[in-house]
C-alpha cells in the first residue's frame, strides 16, 4: 500500500527522481508523474495498464505556462483559459517539443489544462515541470474521488498519494479541442457547453466513441465497475426494487426504498450528483449484488457529463 499524506516536499522530491505521485484535483486522482521525463511517463502507463496509445493530459500551475509547451494558442484558448483556469477545462493544443511524444501518443496536440486545487497548485508551483497525469485508475475502471480509492487499486503501484480529501467536481474535466481556431467539445465534464458558448460563441460537440475515437480514452466501456450496469427508467427501477441482487442508483430522492439502493442527491441537484457519482458506483458494485440499475440525470448541464460517464459504463459487455 502507498504512503497517503499532505507533505508537498516530500511529492516534489519523489517526482524530481522520476518516481509516481497521485495527486488530488478538483475533478478526479491523477497519477502524476515528470511530463518532460520519457522513463517516468512510461511508469503512468505500466501501473494503470493503459495502452501507449491512450494520451496524457499536462498540468500546469498558471495559464502563463502555456507558452513553454505549446506552439501556438488561438485566440479562443486564451479566452478560455483565463475565464476557467485554474478549472475542469482541458485544451488540446498544437505541442512545442519540449514535450515528449510518449505523453501525446505521437499525436502533434498536447492535452494541458490547470487544476483547481490548491494542495496540487502548491506543488506544481514547486516543480520546474508540468505533471503528467491521467486519473488514477486502472485502465477502463471508474476514476477515484478519493486519496483511499487510489490507494484500493494502485496502492501497489505508487509511491506517495497526496491526500487532498474527496474531489469537489467528481468528474473529469471537459475537453476542448481547435478544428483550425474553431473550438470543439471532445468530452462532455465539468465545464458546461452552455458556460463555454458564453465566453467563444456557439460550440460544436464531437464526443469520441468507438466508431470515432479520436480521443482513445473516450473509447466506450470506460468508467465501468465489474459488475454489469444498465441505465433503465424509474419505473423499471421501481418494478425490480425488491430483488436484493440488483444495486440501484437513484439521481434523486423517490418513493423507492431498498437496502441496495443509493441516491446521487437527494434534493436533486447536479452538482451534488456528480460529485457522488464515482464514489456511489464503487460502494455498488463492492455490494453483493449481480447488477446495478441506474437512473439517469436530467440530460442538461454537468447531467450531460454524469449520463455520457454512465452510457461507457453501461457499454461493457
Ligand atoms: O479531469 C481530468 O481531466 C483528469 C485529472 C486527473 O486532470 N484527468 C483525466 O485524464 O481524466 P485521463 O487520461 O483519464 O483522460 C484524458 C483523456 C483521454 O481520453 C485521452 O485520450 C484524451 O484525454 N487526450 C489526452 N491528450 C489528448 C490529445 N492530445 N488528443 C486527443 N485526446 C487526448
Ligand atoms: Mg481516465
Amino acid at each position: 500500500m502507498a504512503k497517503i499524506g499532505q507533505d508537498i516536499d516530500y511529492a516534489a522530491r519523489l517526482l524530481t527522481k522520476g518516481g509516481l505521485v497521485a495527486i488530488p484535483t478538483e475533478t478526479v486522482y491523477g497519477l502524476a508523474a515528470n511530463a518532460l521525463d520519457t522513463d517516468a511517463v512510461v511508469k503512468i502507463f505500466a501501473a494503470k495498464n493503459r495502452p501507449s496509445f491512450d494520451p496524457l493530459i499536462v498540468h500546469v500551475d498558471a495559464a502563463e505556462k502555456l507558452e513553454r509547451y505549446v506552439a501556438y494558442v488561438p485566440e479562443a484558448a486564451s479566452k478560455l483559459a483565463n475565464t476557467f483556469w485554474p478549472g475542469p477545462l482541458t485544451m488540446l493544443l498544437k505541442k512545442r517539443e519540449t514535450i515528449p511524444d510518449v505523453v501525446t501518443s505521437g499525436l502533434d496536440t498536447v492535452g494541458i489544462r490547470c487544476p483547481n486545487h490548491s494542495l496540487t497548485q502548491d506543488l506544481l508551483a514547486k516543480l520546474p515541470f508540468p505533471l503528467a497525469a491521467p486519473s488514477a485508475n486502472p485502465f477502463g475502471y471508474i476514476s477515484p474521488t478519493t486519496a483511499q480509492h487510489v490507494n484500493d487499486q494502485l496502492g501497489d503501484q505508487v509511491e506517495y498519494i497526496l491526500d487532498g480529501g474527496p474531489c469537489r467536481v467528481g468528474i473529469e474535466s471537459t475537453i476542448v479541442g481547435f478544428d483550425d481556431t474553431m473550438p470543439i467539445i471532445y468530452r462532455a465534464g465539468g465545464i458546461n457547453q452552455a458556460d463555454i458558448e458564453a465566453i467563444v460563441g456557439p460550440v460544436e460537440e464531437r464526443l469520441s466513441n468507438n466508431s470515432n475515437p479520436l480521443a482513445p480514452g473516450q473509447l466506450d466501456s470506460h468508467y465501468a465497475p465489474k459488475k454489469k450496469l444498465r441505465i433503465s427508467s424509474l419505473k423499471d427501477i421501481r418494478a425490480k426494487s425488491n430483488d436484493r441482487n440488483i444495486g440501484i442508483l437513484l439521481f434523486k430522492s423517490s418513493d423507492i426504498d431498498s437496502d441496495t439502493a443509493l441516491v446521487l442527491s437527494p434534493k436533486g441537484d447536479l452538482n451534488e450528483a456528480a460529485a457522488n457519482l464515482f464514489s456511489m458506483l464503487r460502494e455498488l458494485d463492492q455490494m453483493d449484488v449481480d447488477l446495478i440499475l441506474v437512473e439517469p440525470a436530467p440530460d442538461h448541464g454537468i447531467g450531460k457529463a454524469i449520463n455520457d460517464r454512465l452510457h461507457r459504463a453501461a457499454a461493457k459487455g
